[in-house]
């Protein structure tokens, strides 16, 4: 089931600018007025103003990339910056774009912990005259959201569950083969466009009986995963293996995150499989977390979906250079991300899918990991 490709054809790709963020910590220079927070780093204005970067968590890779890229491509803008995580808890993320207004910056950047939970500061950027750019997870209920930087999010559903499709073999096979399917965090729009995306090609499969669901369990909230949380699959897969896979085997799992991946395997490796007897299942994912490339590289996960951090930050830089000289940023998606209060204009990327047959030409020739990070 797990079969993967030789083909590893290691055609240079481009090469990327490899940022080189000095150490966070070093350049600790709060702006004036500033009392710190939970902060991470702020850096001295620069000559063409502050921006205010509000980042979920430290706890994945994808997130410590955003930022880093962010600050390295701001910064060549001619900005200053205050970058901050939230460690997941949505009261600290709150406090640090409270204390980003204070300090009066000229743009926020934000990536929502909780993409519900912003409303009210975001009406006090709002009310303050700061521009607010959403960040690969979209503020909702907000009319202050100006501008949002993005991946197609949909299509990175529309990747994984292609992947599942071919890699099943499924427009040949009779069936049924046995899928489970897990979702991302239900407070993260992202997550439903991922479901969706991935549904619009396995749903008709599961129609015709040539996929099947054996825990019956196929709607968002049913399988969704509170903040992404690896351990949180984990255990669902442990109680999915126990109540449903006595008397048979599994052959796919739809998993919208590397670390939700990760819990997945350990739960399945847990439960025997991984053997020449009971191959893992084709289990996909997203971010190209280095584990979880190494994992793609032992054989165990199948699939990520790749998002290019230095792609989205370049992007966002722009966008937020055109918020802060008062001028409307360039978009190309005028239609799809409505937060509830108004239809954000958003600018999309195309999302890669990686797996042992191509992860050394798009993750290592165009520079985003070197060979020995993903020994
Ligand atoms: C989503 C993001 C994914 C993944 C996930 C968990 O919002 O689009 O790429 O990072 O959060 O962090």
């Amino acid at each position: 089931m797990n079969a993967m490709s030789e083909n590893r054809t290691g055609r240079t790709g481009r090469t990327g600018r490899t940022v080189r963020a000095a150490a966070l910590g070093a350049a600790l220079a709060l702006a004036a007025g500033a009392c710190g927070g939970v902060g991470d780093a702020a850096r001295p204005e620069g000559e063409s103003g502050t921006v205010g970067i509000s980042m979920p968590t430290k706890s994945w890779e994808r997130w410590v990339q955003d930022g880093e890229n962010m600050v390295a491509s701001l910064e060549e803008a001619g900005y200053g910056t205050d970058l901050q995580y939230a460690e997941d808890v949505v009261e600290d993320q709150v406090a640090q774009i409270e204390n980003m207004i204070t300090k009066d910056v000229d743009v926020l950047v934000v990536a929502p912990v909780d993409g519900e939970a912003l409303t009210e500061v975001v009406g006090s950027a709002e009310d303050a005259g700061i521009p607010v750019l959403s960040y690969d997870r979209l503020i909702m209920e907000s009319e202050g959201v100006d501008a949002y930087a993005t991946f197609d999010n949909f299509g990175v559903g529309v990747l994984q569950g292609e992947y599942i499709a071919q890699e099943l073999g499924l427009d040949e096979a009779e069936g049924p083969l046995a899928i489970e399917l897990f979702g991302g965090s239900p407070d993260d729009n992202n997550a439903y466009y991922f479901y969706d995306g991935a549904m619009s090609v396995l749903q008709p499969y599961i129609d015709d009986g040539v996929l099947e669901v054996p825990s019956g369990q196929t709607e968002m909230n049913q399988i969704a995963t509170m903040r992404w949380d690896g351990a949180v699959a984990q255990d669902r897969m442990d109680n999915l293996l126990g109540a449903h896979y006595s008397d048979r085997e599994l052959d796919a799992v739809l998993s919208p995150f590397d670390g939700i991946s990760t819990g997945v395997i350990s739960s399945l490796k847990g439960a025997g499989y991984g053997t020449d007897d009971k191959p893992l299942p084709v289990v996909t994912g997203q971010d190209a977390e280095t584990a979880s490339v190494k994992s793609i590289i032992a054989g165990e996960q199948t699939q990520t979906v790749f998002k290019d951090t230095r792609a989205l930050a370049d992007s966002a830089a722009e966008m937020a250079d055109a918020l802060a000289r008062g001028e409307e940023p360039e978009v190309d998606d005028t239609e799809t991300y409505d937060n509830g209060a108004k239809v954000v204009p958003a600018r999309l990327l195309e999302p890669v899918s990686v797996d042992a047959s191509n992860y050394e030409e798009v993750l290592i020739d165009s520079g985003y990991y070197e060979e020995s990070d993903l020994k």
